[in-house]
């Protein structure tokens, strides 16, 4: 255990999982971040911060809470009681792997705090356990483009470093899409014609990205699993996935269970604004509020930082880190 008083500090990124074709099994990490600090404390407080936490519980029902109560059970150590401070700029319930960083977050923090008990992969097949599937999880933990297998008893994976002109345009709708909803909306059973065009899809994928054959990317980042029953719930997503190749996209796809679409771009490309101006104009012809964002994809994953201690408070800390204010 790390000694009385002192604190943890995580940074854990954002994911977009499937890409398309990869459905449940590609992931990839994003530069948009959640911040965590755990530390023992006489009593359990729970303290949240920024716009995307707003009606997150702060009491014991908490998922970071929970996370941290299953980490120290699994490792047999008796937990203290937990101050918990976070701060996320992830949009909740967008398909950006929100739940995935706060057990991701909340994994690592915990695990310092009890001196590391667990390894990195105790953290991905206890997170994939609790996830149901490994694709966000692996790449909020592990950082970059991860490709997973989970056959129910473990999760495998192989990190792929992303090339390094990939940029991913966010276009985050205002509406909220739960999981749960949009895994609802997904037939029992597929034909055989569909699967064999994913596992074309999604192998062809991951050889351009590995390769970092960018050229190639549109014609792997198609999907006949999941994008085609979920366009129902998202208005202009069939548009936006079939044309945005032409207005200079590399690729597009749902993020995750959606309802973000992302496109991927060429950093080198000029037609970054052309290709905004068509995914929200798209949306906004449906009559849809959504926010652009130029992402990068991260490299690092879950992070463990110095705190940087004194007597600055945890919000005033991260904004620093966040260099939205100088010292
Ligand atoms: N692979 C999952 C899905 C991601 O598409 O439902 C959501 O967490």
């Amino acid at each position: 255990m790390m000694a009385d008083g002192e604190k943890v500090l995580v940074r854990v990124p954002a994911s977009t999982a499937n890409l398309g074709p990869g459905f449940d099994t590609l992931g990839m990490a994003l530069n948009l971040y959640a911040w965590i600090e755990m530390a023992a404390a006489e009593r359990n407080d729970i303290s949240l911060f920024g716009d995307e936490l707003r009606g997150v519980p702060a009491d014991e029902s908490n998922l970071v809470f929970q996370v941290a109560q299953r980490v120290f059970r699994e490792a047999g150590i008796r937990m203290p009681c937990l101050s918990i401070a976070m701060y996320s700029d992830i949009p909740l319930t967008r398909g950006l792997g929100s739940s995935a960083s706060a057990i991701i977050g909340a994994m690592a923090a915990a695990n310092a705090l009890a001196g590391s008990p667990l390894t990195d992969d105790d953290m991905f097949q206890l997170a994939t356990r609790m996830e149901d599937h490994p694709d966000n999880v692996g790449a909020s933990l592990f950082g970059g483009i991860v490709v997973a297998q989970w056959d129910g008893e473990r999760a495998r994976k192989i990190r792929i470093e992303p090339p390094a002109r990939l940029e991913v345009l966010a276009v985050i709708p205002e509406f909220h899409l739960s999981t749960e909803k949009a895994r609802q909306a997904l037939p029992g059973s597929v034909a055989l014609k569909d699967a064999v065009f994913n596992v074309a899809g999604s192998s062809l994928l991951v050889a351009a990205l590995a390769a970092g054959d960018l050229a190639m990317i549109r014609h792997a980042m198609r999907d006949a699993l999941h994008q085609p029953y979920r366009a129902a719930l998202i208005p202009g997503m069939r548009r936006i996935l079939a044309e945005a190749p032409d207005h200079g996209a590399l690729g597009a796809a749902l993020s995750g269970a959606g309802p973000t679409l992302l496109a991927l771009a060429d950093a080198a490309s000029c037609d970054k604004l052309r290709l905004e101006r068509f995914m929200l104009g798209a949306f906004a012809q449906e009559g849809v509020a959504a926010k652009a964002l130029w992402l990068k994809p991260d490299r690092g994953g879950v992070q463990i930082l110095t705190s940087p201690g004194g007597n600055s408070t945890f919000i005033d800390n991260i904004r620093h880190i966040k260099g939205e204010v100088r010292a």
